[in-house]
């Protein structure tokens, strides 16, 4: 399996449609399967200051019909805090086996009760929820690393689901025999494809 979709990305004869495809598949691969390297792509943010902001997150759902990615993060992360003031958000991932780079862009939801975050919630394993159940916040300068203290029922409330709308996906692939680059941009329903210079 894993290896069809290796030469699914990499093929150079591809169609921009074929592309699109084999990208979507290895998104969804993320979201399926830990062990996927497209499990833990970096989320990018406009920081409070302007600036960009990158991390690793944990790729938890992707919809391909529907155009978004679910990641799960701490209400109180600064991350939430920088997407309440800006939606704006960005994905990356780089699988080395297959030497395929894809960027997203698009805005973010944020959902922290709702029918949204119920379900992912009800989907979490014990260890994952208890992620959550940590005083004080994530990024509270603290004196000493085992500072934290748990805080058992509050984990809920901490609880956010980020939901990426996106509305571009770009392709690169490093090719032996040519570099491929791919563009995906959807405006208003429709889709439009474009090969790029690498
Ligand atoms: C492999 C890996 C997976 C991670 N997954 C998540 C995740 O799914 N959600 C999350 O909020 N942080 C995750 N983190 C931690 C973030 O990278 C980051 O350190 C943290 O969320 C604080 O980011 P912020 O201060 O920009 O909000 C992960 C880190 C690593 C190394």
């Amino acid at each position: 399996m894993a290896e069809t979709r290796q030469r699914d990305a990499s093929r150079v004869s591809q169609s921009l449609d074929d592309i699109r495809q084999a990208s979507e598949a290895l998104l969804a691969e993320g979201a399926a399967d830990p062990g996927s390297v497209w499990r833990s792509p970096a989320l990018v943010t406009a920081g409070a200051d302007g600036a960009p902001q990158a991390r690793t997150v944990v790729l938890r759902r992707f919809e391909a019909g529907e155009r978004f990615l679910e990641v799960h993060a701490d209400a109180r992360s600064a991350k939430i805090g920088e997407l309440a003031t800006r939606p704006d958000a960005g994905l990356h991932g780089w699988d080395a086996a297959r030497q395929v780079q894809l960027r997203l862009t698009g805005r973010a939801s944020l959902h922290r009760t709702g029918p949204v975050a119920d379900a992912a919630w009800a989907a979490l394993r014990p260890q994952s929820r208890a992620t959550y159940d940590v005083l004080p916040g994530p990024g509270t300068v603290i004196a000493s690393p085992e500072r934290t203290s748990h805080v058992g029922e509050e984990a809920r409330g901490a609880f956010c689901v980020i939901r990426l709308a996106y509305t571009t996906l770009e392709y690169l692939h490093l090719g032996k025999d040519g570099h491929r680059r791919a563009r995906f941009t959807w405006s208003g329903g429709a889709l439009v494809s474009d090969w790029l210079v690498p």
